[in-house]
């Protein structure tokens, strides 16, 4: 199939349906790198179908990793801790600012350089945020101003007490897999809870893991054993339909077999503080990760404002919520100039594209403000800027217009949710068959 470019979107009446969503890429991404560096053959099922997890494999794969897949499954065959091969061909994370960061981790504790590059968005991210820490712990790293190209010189690591100055998953954890190595105990503190499902993989693949209050700390040398494990859906991509039932009236939208992890689900809070009838299930826990079903029904609608304490638990849920200003209420958001630095600029973006689809929206150095505008929705343009965030969540906006819209650069879904068009037609019930609204 050729790319798909710009897509059109419909106006809609509402979202209907149950369905599954794509395997979490979070998790996804850390397994493929821990099974890497495990003991024997790994098998992960419902590994995110996406791109950016498909630069992890690529990447391990240059290390020597054996990477095998059928219809079922994907099969990593471990080298051990500390055992990657090195390679002269320089590694590429593509869009994955996760590949590029905890990759960086894995290799600061080999004693070989390699070479992380990235497509234009990620050579324009911050890496100075791992650089530091790791050079800390005895590593040397090359980088252009703070950002990739990255060449990693591994070394003999020791082991450091790491307080990051922002609220970070991916330096947690590049931190916490360089220490895997390192000589001694490595602790990361956070001022605020970020995902944890670095700390849960590493149990899960058997190393020990002392989690105390804001701390995290692994000792280094422990050998990590091969897993057999199912990977939940992503609770973020399931963010797309959830805001889409919450904003449309008459909408349902019931999403099995997702992710439920406390540290990603903060959207679910919103959504109840919105008006949304919000129902979760808790089926199983799979290696240390709660997976479940979620429900939303539309309800009532309420004016929506993201404090800077909440902005952690959301970020990557904030282009999504920011749609449900679809339904009539205004959605603020403070405290995120962290959205500056994703995988494209998520505040002008936003803005930009919001105003294009004919919302009224104001751009803050750490936030913005979406609303719609008095005589409702017109329908119109918004371009993605390559950020598959952003397209998911112009086409729900883009639902409620008056006009069909057209969202430029919707093929920046394939980073982390391919068939997302798909199953929008699928849930949605266009305007037209309901009569007008
Ligand atoms: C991620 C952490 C978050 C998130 C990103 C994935 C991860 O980034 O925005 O999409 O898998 O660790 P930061 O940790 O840089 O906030």
């Amino acid at each position: 199939m050729a790319p798909l470019t710009a897509a059109t979107i419909a106006p809609a009446q509402c979202v209907r349906g149950r369905l599954r969503v794509p395997g979490d890429k979070s998790i996804s991404h850390r397994y493929a790198l821990l099974a890497s560096l495990a003991d024997g053959r790994s098998r992960l099922r419902g590994y995110a179908p996406g791109a950016d997890c498909r630069s992890t494999l690529s990447c391990v794969a240059r290390l020597g990793v054996d990477v095998v897949e059928d219809t079922t499954a994907i099969f990593l065959m471990g080298r051990g801790l500390g055992q990657l091969r090195s390679t002269p061909a320089a590694l590429d994370a593509g869009n994955s600012g996760t590949t590029m960061r905890l990759m960086a981790g894995i290799l600061a504790g080999h004693s070989f350089s390699t070479t992380l590059v990235g497509d234009e968005s990620l050579s324009r991210r911050p890496m100075r945020r791992v650089i530091a820490p790791l050079e800390r712990m005895g590593a040397r790293i090359d980088a252009v101003d703070g950002h990739a190209p990255l060449t990693v010189h591994g070394a003999r690591l020791h082991a450091i007490a790491h307080a990051p100055d922002i609220p970070s998953a991916q330096i947690k954890s590049a931190v916490l897999l360089a220490g895997l190595v390192a000589e001694g105990t490595t602790t990361v503190t956070e001022a605020v809870q970020t995902r944890d499902h670095t700390e849960r993989a590493l149990e899960a693949f058997g190393v020990q893991v002392a989690r105390r209050d804001r701390a995290v700390a692994v000792a280094g040398g422990q050998r990590l054993s091969a897993v057999d494990l199912d990977i939940p859906g992503d609770f973020s991509s399931a963010a797309f339909w959830l805001v889409a039932a919450a904003a449309f009236p008459g909408s349902r939208v019931e999403i099995e077999g997702v992710g439920l992890n406390p540290t990603r689900t903060a959207l679910l809070d919103v959504l109840r503080r919105f008006g949304a009838r919000v129902q979760v299930e808790l089926a199983d826990t799979r290696a240390g990760e709660p997976v479940g079903t979620v429900s939303v029904e539309s309800d009532r609608t309420a004016a929506i404002v993201i404090s800077p304490a909440e902005v952690p638990a959301v970020i990557d849920e904030l282009p999504a919520i920011a749609a449900l200003a679809a339904a009539g209420a205004s959605v603020s958001v403070a405290g995120a100039a962290e959205l500056r630095v994703k995988e494209s600029d998520r505040i002008a973006v936003l803005v930009k594209g919001f105003r294009g689809l004919g919302f009224v929206a104001d751009e803050r150095r750490d936030g913005f403000t979406v609303s719609p505008p008095a005589d409702g929705i017109s329908g119109g343009n918004a371009d993605a800027h390559g950020d598959h965030r952003m397209a998911m969540a112009f086409a729900v906006a883009a639902l409620a217009g008056r006009s069909p819209s057209t969202i430029t650069g919707a093929d920046a879904v394939a980073i982390s949710y391919p068939s997302f068009f798909e199953t929008l037609d699928r849930l949605v019930t266009p305007h037209d068959r309901r009569g007008a609204r």
